[in-house]
């Protein structure tokens, strides 16, 4: 994840940016800058690797400006060069920038014809350049925020300083977090409370949408329609450990809140925006072409998302794939073939009974690749393969931005084994690759259902029983949305296959059993719609999460409908996961339970 601050100081603030930037290396980095501003010259010492090799380009030549903005990069558009090392910069502005621009190419593209001259491979010069072309002409620097911003597609935080405008910082949000922090005639700009600690521990964190201007004692908060609004001013105490809850009551509501950001750096880690195209981080030790069968095998949350995955490898890459919870797969002594390929899916990378399958599986001669969240953990160092999820550190018991993370991952190396197969052609993996090129846009936006889900969640609490249903990707996803409500509101939920309602559960349906219906408008839309019918004439009652089509098209009285974001139903699950979290989280919330801690779970369970 890339790491922004940004300083109005009363001094020079090069060291000041560094020294947040320390701060912020757990995100994970390949490069980093600085930019400083020193009377009407906007100054930049970028570096490849380390924050050691920008201190050495510091102390060979030093910046004195006391307004400066410094980003850690992780590289998503363009390698991890000096040249692609943001700060990104025309003469009259500088910026910086956590998070994709989808319409990175179109812009440029347009910008170019008006001349402007482009020195990197990022999405992020884009931004400069697009303020830049306001600023020419005679537009302040708000105007020229203002004017941009909504020309921008994607997930991103931002930060602005501008040449001639001394006592100017302007940061943007949408879908990466951005806080500002409040000093003593100084302000800040910083990702996360962890970046503002060396300076204050008075925060306040922007809203999706929201936009600031600060200069060094004032600060006016902008929402997306730029309406001046207020945002709580905090006390973050985040100096005292490294990962903090920012702005929520609990660690599950920000790794909730964190998808669009941490989904989209995953996303660019195994797929080259430029050419849209799958790029996997790691050159696979064995060919799609010649694996018969893959086996997935995964504990709870982590083996949803492999039953997700099973559909996407079967309809793009044509491969039959087993799924196997951990604790069965060595039991039921499934005929294993050499030279297959076993998947293992894990968040920890230290489930006991997912590092036995795998240990099971390697002494069969299978090929194993796993896809953890930790690097160094016991699956990882022990499988011939490891596709990182780049989540970040997941706190609450509950797994969320893991799981949306592990889709992605999944997403791409199925594409990648379908197009290794034939089963592909450049067309249809560049389709795919656009569609999930969308997703982090799409679930920041899927954020904005919480108020409506929250209101929702106060009625489901007052359930016993609640059952949810899918159909295709979406079936996978109920299971996973009714292992979130049990395991931390205590409510009792089973997922199941909309088309089996009518083999058994039906009898359970009256008006006291709320059931959740996932139904993204798909090829099998209608025939869902039949089974919400049947609840309906008895009395059940619905809350169905689908898409603008699929509310005008579910002709049944449902008790309250989510509408989620239009897109390709392949690859929804990521998105509607989203919803479906929320509900969980509120309830659990509603009902007072340890909604971090639930009772009797670890967030590792390292015993069989
Ligand atoms: C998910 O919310 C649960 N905490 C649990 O099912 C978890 O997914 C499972 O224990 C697997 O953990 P892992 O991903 O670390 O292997």
């Amino acid at each position: 994840m890339c790491g922004i601050i940004g300083i109005l100081g009363r001094g020079p603030v090069a060291e000041q940016l560094v020294d947040s930037l320390k701060r912020l290396e757990y995100r994970g980095y390949d490069s980093a800058g600085v930019a400083t501003l020193e009377g009407d010259h906007l100054d930049r010492r970028r570096a490849e690797g380390k924050l050691k090799n920008l201190e050495a380009r510091l102390r060979e030549a030093p910046l004195k400006g006391h307004t400066g903005i410094g980003h850690t990069r992780w590289a998503t558009h363009g390698k991890p060069t000096e040249g692609n090392a943001h700060p990104h910069a025309t003469d009259n502005v500088a910026v910086v920038h956590n998070g994709i621009i989808e319409n990175f190419r179109e812009l440029r593209q347009r910008l170019e014809k008006g001349g402007a001259k482009f020195t990197s491979e990022t999405d992020t010069e884009v931004i400069a350049h697009l303020v830049n072309s306001y600023l020419i002409k005679g537009a302040s620097p708000q105007e020229a925020v203002k004017a941009a911003l909504p020309q921008l597609r994607g997930a991103f935080a931002l930060a602005f300083v501008f040449r001639n405008h001394g006592d100017l910082l302007i940061g943007a949000r949408r879908g990466s977090p951005l806080a500002i922090g409040y000093g003593k005639g100084e302000m800040y700009l910083g990702s996360d409370a962890i970046a503002l600690a060396p300076f204050t521990d008075t925060i306040s964190y922007l809203d999706d949408g929201d936009w600031v201007v600060l200069t060094r004692e004032t600060g006016v908060i902008y929402d997306a329609q730029n309406a001046a609004v207020n945002r709580e001013v905090l006390k973050s105490g985040a100096s005292s450990f490294l990962v903090d809850k920012a702005n929520y009551r609990h660690f599950m509501a920000k790794e909730i809140h964190e998808q669009p950001e941490v989904v989209g750096h995953t996303l660019a880690r195994y797929v080259d925006m430029a050419t849209e195209r799958v790029s996997l981080p790691q050159k696979l030790p064995f060919d799609f072409k010649n694996i018969q069968r893959i086996s997935i095998t995964a504990c709870g949350t982590a083996s949803y998302a492999g039953y997700i995955a099973k559909y996407w490898f079967e309809r793009l890459a044509r491969v039959p794939v087993e799924l196997d919870v951990a604790s069965e797969f060595r039991y039921r002594e499934p005929p294993l073939h050499k030279n297959d390929l076993a998947i293992f899916i894990s968040q920890s990378g230290e489930t006991a009974d997912t590092l036995a399958a795998l240990r099971y599986a390697k002494s069969h001669g299978l090929h194993t690749l796993s896809v953890v969240n930790v690097p160094t953990s016991t699956i990882a160092r022990e499988s011939e393969t490891v596709l990182p999820t780049l989540a970040g550190p997941e706190i609450g018991v509950a797994s969320t931005k893991a799981f949306t993370c592990q889709l992605m991952v999944l997403a791409a190396l199925s594409v990648a084994a379908g197009k290794a197969r034939g089963a592909l052609s450049d067309a249809d993996e560049t389709k795919l690759v656009h569609a999930l090129i969308e997703i982090p846009r799409l679930m920041a936006s899927a954020l904005a259902t919480e108020p409506q889900v929250e209101k929702l969640a106060r009625d489901l609490s007052k359930c016993t029983d609640v059952l949810y249903l899918g159909r295709g990707t979406s079936y996978p996803l109920a299971l996973e949305g009714a292992l979130k409500l049990k395991e931390i509101s205590y409510i009792h939920a089973e997922g199941y296959a909309a088309g089996e309602l009518k083999h058994g559960p039906i009898a359970l349906i009256d008006e006291k059993m709320p059931v959740v219906v996932i139904a993204p408008y798909d090829q099998v839309f209608e025939k869902t719609v039949s089974n919400m019918q049947e609840v309906a004439a008895r009395g059940g009652q619905i809350i169905l999460m689908t898409d603008a089509k699929g509310a005008a098209e579910a002709t049944i009285q449902s008790l309250v409908t989510i509408v989620l974001p239009d897109m390709g139903a392949i690859f929804a699950p990521m998105v509607y996961a989203v919803p479906v979290q929320l509900l969980a989280y509120h309830t659990a919330v509603v009902m007072g339970t340890d909604v971090d801690q639930p009772r009797n779970l670890a967030k590792s369970v390292t015993v069989e």
